[in-house]
């Protein structure tokens, strides 16, 4: 089969070639793909040390070729959505039936690309925070491809939605229209506490995120794009400012029972009440621009590669 296979030689560290199909496990599908979406974490592990000759990709949209042998996997001919730890970049994957949703007849499998790890980690990390009806939560990095869904997501469950960017004069109609109800270039402009935050950046806007918590709220630490270190000034960890606050470190692949969020996100994509924020759309062989455009924070929202 095609893929994009990872080598050190080629421009961009990829290139287009042949690999062995998939051999599916008995309680895996062989799914053909159709469409797939870059992530943050993928696309650094694309420039920074995946070994030669690997097929990276985590999520993908596609349709069952072959069912999974012990019987768990929707019949073939089912579109599904599915997510892995590797594979996505490539014309057939072997996809864990418990990491596998299926999708409505009809949905555009680009669309439907942007969930695994965008939706899903916007989903499991917001309930972390418990209910928030009527309560504030930040979420820093607001304008990447889990924060825009988490900005979707916050708002539909009823929270008051903070958003963070470091550029609210470029992104600031898009948040609000997506459900943000302020826009701020960063948590140290949150003039009140939160209850909730939802960190994708990591180091000083995770302390400046921590100081706006209210007693008894929690950050849940979703992401590192800034590649700092935390250091909490004294007396930030001690009492008179709040008590009981709480930072949740979070890691998506450890999550199970996965499958019924993916259907549900997934008939949200389709129904049009969540929109996947597609910024860039291209075929796979264009996946190193893409790589480039996102690292470089050049490219906010989602990026899909279509697989013919
Ligand atoms: N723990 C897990 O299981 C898990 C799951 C999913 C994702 N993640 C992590 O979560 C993070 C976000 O993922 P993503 O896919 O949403 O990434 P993304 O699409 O690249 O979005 C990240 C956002 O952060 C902001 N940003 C980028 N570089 C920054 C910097 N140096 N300083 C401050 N802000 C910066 C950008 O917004 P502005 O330019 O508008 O400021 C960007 O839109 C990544 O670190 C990813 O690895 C972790």
């Amino acid at each position: 089969m095609r893929a994009l296979i990872t080598d050190p030689a080629a421009p961009g560290g990829l290139r287009l070639g042949e690999t062995p199909d998939p051999v599916p496990a008995p309680d895996e599908a062989l799914v053909r793909v159709t469409a797939t979406s870059l992530n943050h974490g993928e696309a650094s592990l694309a420039r920074q040390g995946a070994p030669a000759g690997a097929v990276l990709g985590w999520d993908a949209a596609g349709v069952v070729v072959r069912p999974a042998g012990d019987g768990s996997s929707p019949p073939a001919g089912t579109p599904v959505i599915t997510l892995g730890m590797a594979g996505a970049w490539a014309e057939q994957r072997a996809v864990h039936t418990g990491m596998m949703g299926t999708v409505p007849e009809g949905a555009d499998p680009g669309a439907i690309s942007t969930i695994p790890v965008a939706g899903l980690s916007a989903l499991r990390a917001l309930r972390r925070l418990g209910p928030v009806l009527g309560r504030r939560v930040l979420i820093t990095g607001a304008t990447g491809g889990v924060g825009r869904y988490a900005v979707q997501l916050a708002r539909l469950a009823g929270a008051h939605v903070i958003a963070s960017t470091g550029d609210p004069a470029a992104h600031g109609d898009t948040l609000r229209a997506l459900g943000a109800d302020e826009v701020l270039a960063g948590p140290e402009n949150v003039d009140e506490p939160v209850h909730g935050v939802l960190d994708m950046v990591g180091g000083h806007h995770l302390v400046a995120a921590y100081d706006r918590l209210a007693p008894g709220g929690t950050l849940v630490a979703v992401g590192r794009v800034t590649g700092e270190g935390e250091s909490f000034p004294y007396p930030m960890l001690s009492g008179d400012r709040g008590h009981d606050r709480s930072i949740v470190s979070f890691y998506l692949p450890g999550e199970s029972g996965l499958g019924p969020d993916l259907t549900w996100l997934a008939a949200k994509v389709a129904a049009g009440v969540l929109t996947p924020q597609i910024a860039w759309r291209g075929p796979l062989d264009k996946a190193a621009e893409a790589i480039d455009a996102l690292l470089g924070r050049r490219l906010h929202g989602k990026a899909v590669l279509d697989i013919a």
